[in-house]
């Protein structure tokens, strides 16, 4: 590892979109720690990374477990460094109408989502005051969480919430040199692959958006190296929605 490398945390990172952020960061040189509620996937990723020649360790968390996201922050210091860039982007979904909801479906979503993204922007934000460094925090929300979707009353109070997470500790944690912003995606992932395969569901969903297509995880990657980069020193507070034009702001 070089001494410049930077700790990259991507939770969720087993596949989908956090398994292409992961990627992203190490094909520029960063150390990423690989995490999953699945660690032999995690593992897996983070083998990958080394194999191309990059730098990267993994652990298991389940990030609606205080002590997870604990000993994963403890675990990326000792092995990797401070992290300077920590990406909540675990999740799931667990949709039903809402007059058919199991209130369980509706709890889970909310403590995979807020609550994980509170516990990592907790211990990402605790490691870099004390290590008094500069750091980025990146959320995932969703259009979900803007503008409300039907079937997923639980995925969009979780992300709804997240969006204004976002705000508040961008707005605290400014004075203490990190950058928190979230990102909105629409991709090509497991979680949307019933969406995609569906004729009738995929053909109503890309009616809605713009430029007529789900985005490739790796292009939705690029929007997280934007905000780690330079060029995204002056961004905060924001949700950057990399999602086709399917959500714009009135
Ligand atoms: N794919 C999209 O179009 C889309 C749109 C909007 C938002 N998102 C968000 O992007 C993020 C990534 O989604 P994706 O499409 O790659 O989904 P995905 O299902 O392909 O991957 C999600 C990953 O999160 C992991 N995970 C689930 N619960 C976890 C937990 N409790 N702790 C740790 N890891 C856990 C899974 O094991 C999996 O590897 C999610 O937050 C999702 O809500 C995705």
């Amino acid at each position: 590892m070089s001494d410049t490398a930077r700790c990259v945390v991507v939770t969720g990172a087993g596949q989908g979109l956090g398994r292409s952020v992961a990627m992203a960061f190490a094909a520029q040189g960063d150390a990423v720690m690989v995490s999953d509620i699945d660690g032999a996937r995690a593992a897996s990723v983070a083998d990958e990374i080394i194999a191309a020649g990059g730098t990267a360790a993994s652990a298991p968390a389940d990030v609606s477990s205080e002590l997870d996201v604990i000993a994963l922050a403890d675990a990326a210091v000792s092995q990797l460094g401070v992290p300077r860039v920590w990406v909540n982007n675990a999740g799931l979904t667990r949709p039903a109408m809402l007059h058919k909801m199991e209130v369980d479906d509706f709890d889970l979503v909310l403590q995979v989502h807020t609550r994980g993204t509170f516990l990592g922007t907790r211990e990402a934000a605790r490691r870099m005051i004390a290590a008094d460094v500069d750091g980025l925090i990146i959320n995932v929300t969703s259009s979900a969480g803007l503008q409300g979707t039907i079937g997923q009353i639980n995925y969009s109070a979780a992300k709804g919430a997240i969006t204004a997470m976002t705000k508040s500790s961008a707005k605290e944690l400014a004075r203490r040199g990190i950058r928190v912003n979230a990102i909105a995606p629409v991709a090509a992932t497991p979680m949307t692959e019933k969406l995609r395969v569906d004729e009738k569901l995929a053909g109503r969903f890309l009616d809605s958006i713009p430029l007529g297509r789900f985005g490739e995880p790796d292009e939705i990657a690029a929007a997280f190296t934007f905000l780690a980069s330079d060029g995204g020193a002056y961004v905060t507070g924001q949700v950057l929605c990399v999602d086709g034009g399917l959500y714009m702001a009135s």
